[in-house]
């Protein structure tokens, strides 16, 4: 065991500096000491920053909350809880009002906002920042916002290794400093987990490089309750170049009219679903393999060469920036693309108020399982969520504030032993694609929990090493993904089971994992 170098003392401990985690922080801190971890080397690194598409909330005259509650029930796919949802789509707008109050300008024409078109979305309804830098522009507005506030300070390159538990309640976390492998035990009155999601668990990924599931892993050994995590969403439209990274196209592009075609040229969406290329996001993911594999390649096309050039490149500077990095003016060529994975509709259970089953841990954005994406999220109802469920967890907290631990929990700390990760991560990267990806049966779940199983061995026992820690915390998730996957005997939104292609009305049901054992319920919460 090692030392802890230094405990630290707060009033609400954040873990996680995206939008839902700068959300609760800047909130919390009118009534309270906030500390905000991220392990990324900068403070302005989180997947908030690669949203392209928008943010979904009912502010144009055409719209009402009650219309978006609608299609986010819709995609959702008999699986939402209707008072989270109630909750996002009321509270939505006045979170954006917020935003644009801070400073944040919102791209408009006249000096109206303008709303952009993305999948499974009745009207328009995302808004957009310079064209397709939405989410970039929101993670600066917030980290100045918050760096703007006396009582919030932001920690960078900060690893959470594990939750500080006392009694039964959450009350702070064991850190280690990634440059100097110092630990320090930081207690905390309240701890707020908003650590974002999981896609690096898959070979392809729309996600950065910080979305390795820690904050469910977390929660998970720590005994909280964990929902929905075989509804896994994948993003029909990333890049697919070699030598060029996994870069999303984002589905507002669709929503401007582009098209998708196969290797051959001929345009596919409208023999798959009525809404062709705006179908959901499932859909269009599944539409595409099926596509690839009866052209036996691998990519189709994203077409927006039939667009007025000069306002695509206004409309999506970033997208058109950097595909003309890698050769592709989008313009004049079709984009090589392939599905990816984006979003995980699954994760840490919490009430509308961002509380867990651990008393002093909330949880909130994409870690988080209020129940409002269901079996699948609405497009650009994310960047919402964390406005939202970000502010309504710091709002729980401040009413709920305990007084300061009195004594000191006792937290031993693992021994910091490195090993050689990218091999095992590589290959559990691998195993969940080919076997608990975009299409699965029992067979191949079955193999990726041996695989997965025979990878944890070898990835030995708890270590402080950050690395370590970290790939641990992706087999923790990786299984428990797969584990949802085989029990869930149907289809249903994220998740496509081959051998149970159907829904099955005796599945609109939830399946939570407390420890070792699960169960299978109506309602998340209760
Ligand atoms: C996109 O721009 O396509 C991503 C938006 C989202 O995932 O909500």
């Amino acid at each position: 065991m090692r030392t802890v170098h230094e405990i630290v003392e707060t009033d609400v401990l954040v873990i996680g500096a995206g939008i839902a985690g700068l959300s609760a922080a800047v909130e919390a801190a009118s009534g309270a000491k906030v500390t905000v971890l991220t392990k990324a080397d900068s403070s302005s690194e989180s997947a908030t920053r690669y949203a392209q598409g928008g943010v979904a909330a009912a502010l144009s005259p055409a719209d009402s909350p009650e219309l978006h509650f609608e299609d986010t029930i819709r995609a959702g796919d008999g699986l939402c809880d209707e008072d989270a949802v109630n909750v996002l789509v009321h509270e939505g707008p006045d979170r954006v009002r917020h935003l644009i109050e801070w400073g944040l300008q919102f791209d408009t024409v006249n000096g109206e906002l303008v709303f952009g078109r993305e999948a499974a979305h009745r009207l328009h309804r995302v808004l957009h920042a310079h064209g397709d830098a939405t989410g970039e522009m929101i993670q600066r507005t917030l980290v100045e916002r918050a760096r703007g506030l006396a009582n919030i300070e932001l920690l960078k390159s900060r690893f959470t290794l594990q939750l500080a538990l006392d009694a039964g309640r959450c009350v702070g976390a064991q850190v280690v400093h990634q440059q100097t492998g110092e630990v320090s035990l930081i207690l905390a009155r309240a701890t707020v987990l908003a650590t974002g999601g999981l896609g690096r668990l898959y070979r392809s990924t729309t996600n950065p490089a910080v979305a390795t599931g820690d904050g469910a892993a977390l929660a998970y050994r720590a005994g909280a309750a964990m929902a929905d995590l075989e509804f896994v969403q994948f993003h029909p439209t990333a890049l697919m170049l070699n030598g060029a990274p996994t870069f999303l196209i984002s589905e507002a592009v669709r929503g401007e009219g582009a098209l998708l075609r196969n290797v051959a040229g001929e345009r596919f969406m409208p023999r798959y679903h009525e809404m062709a290329e705006l179908a959901p996001r499932d859909v269009v993911s599944r539409a595409i393999m099926a596509e690839l594999r009866r052209t036996d390649s691998h990519h189709v096309f994203l077409d927006v060469t039939h667009l007025d050039a000069a306002f695509i490149r206004e409309r999506f500077p970033t997208i058109f920036k950097t595909c003309e990095s890698y050769g592709i003016d989008i313009t004049r060529q079709p984009v090589p693309i392939h599905p990816s994975a984006h979003y995980s509709m699954g994760g840490v259970v919490t009430d509308p108020w961002g509380r867990t089953s651990i008393p002093g841990l909330y949880a909130c954005g994409e870690v988080a399982c209020t129940g409002i994406h269901g079996a699948n999220r609405l497009a650009s109802n994310s960047l919402l969520e964390g406005l939202v469920f970000g502010n309504r967890a710091a709002r729980a907290i401040l009413r709920e504030l305990p007084p300061a631990p009195a004594a000191h929990p006792e937290v031993t700390c693992p021994e910091a032993r490195s090993m050689d990760t990218d091999p095992l991560a590589t290959r559990l990267r691998e195993v969940m694609w080919d076997c608990v990806g975009i299409s699965r049966d029992a067979e191949r779940l079955q193999q990726a929990l041996t695989t997965l199983e025979a990878l944890s061995e070898a990835a030995g026992v708890p270590s402080s090493c950050p690395r370590t820690a970290e790939l641990q915390n992706m087999l923790t998730v990786a299984r428990l993904i797969a584990t949802a996957a085989l029990l869930r005997e149907e289809s249903r939104g994220g998740h496509h089971r081959t051998d149970f292609p159907d829904h099955d009305e005796r599945w609109r049901r939830h399946i939570i994992f407390t420890g070792a054992s699960h169960r299978i319920q109506d309602r998340l919460v209760g």
